[in-house]
C-alpha cells in the first residue's frame, strides 16, 4: 500500500522533569546528557535517519537551552577555530536551515494538550511523536523501524514494549489483536490502568506515528488519566476508523525520565564506547569490590 510519507516529526519538551529536580530546574530533562549527548540529540538523530526533514519542538520553561543547542554557537565556534579546533563534533547539533521550528506549549496540561499544541505546524499529514526520555538504541533506529512497518500498514503506528504486570499502572496499555511477528493490532488503549486491571501488559511507549486525525479529537481538550490531557486517549478514539499498530521494536529502551532508567542508560552506552569501555569497566568492578567487601568483613 502506499502510506502519506512521514516527513514531521514533534518532540514535546514541556514537561516539569520534576523527578529530577533540583537538575532540572533551569534546564529541560531533554537536555540530561548521556555520555556527552543530550538526550534530545539522540532523538533528533533517530528522526533525521527514519527521513523526518521537519523537527517541531514544543517547549516550554528551560527552551533556551534547546534552540541554543540546535543553533551556531558563535562565540564557541570562533574561539575553537581560533585555537586550531576541529568543529566536526558540532556536526549533529546543526539542522538543516528552515528544518525546525518551536512551539510553545504555556502550560504543561499533559502530552495530549503538547502535540496538540503543534496542529498548526504539523497540517494535514501523518507525524511521529519522539519522547527523547525513552531513550531507544537500536540499528536501524526505532522510528526507522516504524516508518517501515507504516509504509506496509499505513494508520496509526505506536511504539510496543511488554513490561512486567506489576508497572502497567504507569503506562498507557494496549488491548491487543492479531500478531504479525512484532506488529499487533490495537483494539484498545487505556492510560493507567489501576493495578490488576491492565487489558495485558503490552505497553505503549515513547514513539507515536499518527494521523492528522488526532489533532482535532485533542481540541476536545478532555482531561483523563492525573487530570492531564492524555494523547492515549485522544488516540484510543481512533481505533476502528484508521488501521492502528503496535510495533515490538527490535533494540533496547531506557527510561531516561526515572533516574535508574538514566543510570542504566549512561553505564550500558559508556561502555559501548571503545575510546572509554575499558576505563569505565574497571571503574565498574572496583565500585562493586568495594560495595561488597564491607558485607563480607560484616
Ligand atoms: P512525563 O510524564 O515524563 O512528565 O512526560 P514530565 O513532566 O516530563 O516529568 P516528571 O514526571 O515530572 O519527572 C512525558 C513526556 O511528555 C512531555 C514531557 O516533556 C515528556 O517528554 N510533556 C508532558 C509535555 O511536553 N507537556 C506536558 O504537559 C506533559
Amino acid at each position: 500500500m502506499s502510506a502519506k510519507p512521514v516527513r514531521k516529526a514533534v518532540f514535546p519538551v514541556g514537561g516539569l522533569g520534576t523527578r529530577f529536580l533540583p537538575a532540572t530546574k533551569a534546564i529541560p530533562k531533554e537536555m540530561l546528557p548521556i555520555v556527552d549527548r543530550p538526550l534530545i540529540q539522540y532523538a533528533v538523530d533517530e528522526a533525521i535517519e527514519a527521513g523526518i526533514e521537519q523537527m517541531i519542538f514544543v517547549t516550554g520553561r528551560g527552551k533556551a537551552a534547546i534552540e541554543d543547542h540546535f543553533d551556531i554557537a558563535f562565540e564557541l565556534e570562533t574561539t575553537m577555530s581560533g585555537r586550531g579546533k576541529s568543529l566536526d563534533i558540532l556536526g549533529p547539533t546543526r539542522l538543516r536551515p528552515g528544518a525546525v521550528t518551536y512551539v510553545r506549549q504555556q502550560e504543561p496540561l499533559g502530552l495530549g494538550h503538547a502535540v496538540w499544541c503543534a496542529r498548526d505546524v504539523v497540517g494535514d499529514e501523518p507525524f511521529a511523536v519522539l519522547l527523547a526520555d525513552d531513550f531507544m538504541v537500536g540499528k536501524p533506529g526505532c522510528l526507522k523501524q516504524m516508518i517501515d512497518a507504516y509504509n506496509r500498514v499505513g494508520g496509526n503506528v505506536i511504539c510496543a514494549e511488554v513490561v512486567p504486570d506489576e508497572h502497567t499502572h504507569r503506562y498507557g496499555i494496549i488491548t491487543p489483536g492479531a500478531a504479525d511477528g512484532p506488529l499487533t493490532e490495537v483494539k484498545g488503549l487505556v492510560e493507567k490502568p489501576a493495578p490488576g486491571t491492565a487489558p495485558s501488559n503490552l505497553s505503549v511507549i515513547g514513539r507515536y506515528i499518527l494521523q492528522p486525525e488526532v489533532m482535532g479529537i485533542l481540541s476536545g481538550q478532555e482531561k483523563g488519566a492525573g487530570g492531564e490531557i492524555q494523547l492515549t486517549d485522544a488516540m484510543a478514539r481512533m481505533i476502528g476508523d484508521q488501521p492502528f499498530h503496535g510495533l515490538t521494536f527490535a533494540g533496547t529502551r531506557y527510561d531516561c525520565g526515572d533516574k535508574v532508567g538514566f543510570l542504566h542508560a549512561n553505564m550500558a552506552m559508556a561502555l559501548s564506547r571503545d575510546e572509554m569501555a575499558d576505563d569505565v569497566e574497571l571503574i565498574m568492578n572496583e565500585l562493586l569490590e568495594a560495595r561488597v567487601e564491607p558485607r563480607r568483613a560484616a
